[in-house]
């Protein structure tokens, strides 16, 4: 290689997180600040992550984006919004450092490339992994070394909760600005790691109504979301963070159906209605309950996302029975694929796998 210009380049990757308390509209579209604080559990990123790589290189024309393998429109105001704020941060940070590899590489165009190895758009928290990807990469790539969530939110509101592992709140603060409404970890992974995850693939079809879509609909037309995001979630969260921090499945898993479903009732409120769930997804739910209501406790909770995929929760020791009921209703024959993964709910970071020097 020697002799050759070789590009600046980064690939990091990044987990999905998955929210048992939902966030779900929006008081400020352009800064994307939610009308509730939210709660989520970062999963495992051995098996469903995105892989974003970025280089900068001085033979660049213009900034770049690939997804997935087919070329995005660069100029999107949410890839634009996230690129601006990195170079934002790496040009300040640059006046105010000696360090001579970032002033070369932010006068030059950057080329994106992102994977997502599990279906995109289907509700399973493509835009939380990809957008804290791609923040991350750039990050990396422009030596930019700050807190990230409120970057990663402008790119997606779910993907600020990536940006940490293990169990993580997104504050929706009060500022117009949104210089508070960030995410911070509540508890790490290692703080509850019989909690594992299921995620059962209903669907890899893209969703009919994305969620930005969705929930603007919802903010115009539903008065259960109002009252939900008014009167119910606050009390929620408060409730959540304090069944984690003590490891109490029961309350755990009961607040987290809940919650997912109140979601999708404000779906059905919103006018005209959204059906994220399908027949398969309420299928799912009625073993769930069935399973608990024999064991008189809640040892299975499930979770949607807006799409028709349910993630599991459950103890470790829950697992292979829970499974074995569920293959009894889907048949392995005819479900081969629909048990994705048997996750363990963390460890998450986000990583960096490779760098290379500029120049
Ligand atoms: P999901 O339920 O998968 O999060 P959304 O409707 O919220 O679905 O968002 C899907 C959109 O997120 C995609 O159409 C794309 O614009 C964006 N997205 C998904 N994956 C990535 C990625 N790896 N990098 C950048 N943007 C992504
Ligand atoms: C149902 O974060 O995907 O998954 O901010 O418009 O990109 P935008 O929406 P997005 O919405 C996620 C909605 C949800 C609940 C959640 O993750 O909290
Ligand atoms: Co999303």
């Amino acid at each position: 290689m020697s002799g050759e210009r070789r590009p600046a380049a980064v690939t990091c990757t990044a987990p999905i997180n998955i929210a048992v308390i939902k966030y779900w509209g929006k008081r400020n579209e352009e800064l994307i600040l939610p009308i509730n604080s939210s709660l989520s559990v970062t999963l495992h990123q051995d098996q469903l992550k995105t892989t974003t790589s970025a280089a900068a290189s001085r033979d660049f024309k213009e900034d770049r984006i690939w997804l997935n393998g087919r070329e995005e429109n660069i100029n999107q105001p949410r890839l634009q919004s996230c690129l601006r704020e990195i170079r934002r941060l790496a040009r300040k940070r640059r006046s105010g450092s000696e360090e001579e590899s970032t002033p070369c590489i932010l006068s030059y165009r950057v080329h994106i490339c992102s994977e997502n190895n599990f279906p995109t758009a289907a509700g399973l928290a493509s835009s939380a992994a990809g957008y804290a990807c791609l923040v991350y990469t750039l990050a990396t790539l422009y030596g930019v070394e700050t807190e990230l969530s409120e970057i990663a939110r402008q790119g997606s509101g779910s993907a600020c909760r990536s940006i940490y592992g293990g169990f993580v709140q997104w504050l929706m603060g009060e500022r117009d600005d949104g210089k508070d409404s960030l995410a911070q970890q509540i508890a790490p992974e290692s703080h509850w790691p019989e909690l594992q995850v299921l995620v059962l693939v209903v669907s890899a079809e893209r969703k009919p109504v994305g969620s930005t879509a969705g929930m603007q609909t919802s903010v115009e037309t539903s008065p259960l979301l109002k009252h939900r995001a008014e009167a119910v979630v606050p009390d929620r969260v408060k409730e959540m963070c304090e069944a984690i921090r003590q490891r109490d499945f029961e309350r755990f898993g009961q607040l987290t159906m809940k919650d997912s479903n109140q979601f999708h009732a404000t779906c059905l409120d919103t006018f005209p209605p959204i059906f994220y769930l399908n027949d398969i997804s309420r299928c799912i739910i009625h073993v769930v309950h069935l399973f608990n209501t024999y064991y008189g406790q809640t040892k299975v909770a499930y979770t949607f996302d807006a799409g028709p995929n349910a993630v599991i929760f459950c103890l470790e020791q829950t697992v292979d029975e829970f499974v074995s009921a569920l293959r009894c209703c889907f048949p392995p024959e005819s479900n081969g694929d629909m048990f994705l993964k048997g996750l363990p709910a963390g460890p998450a970071v986000l990583s960096k796998e490779l760098k290379m020097a500029m120049d």
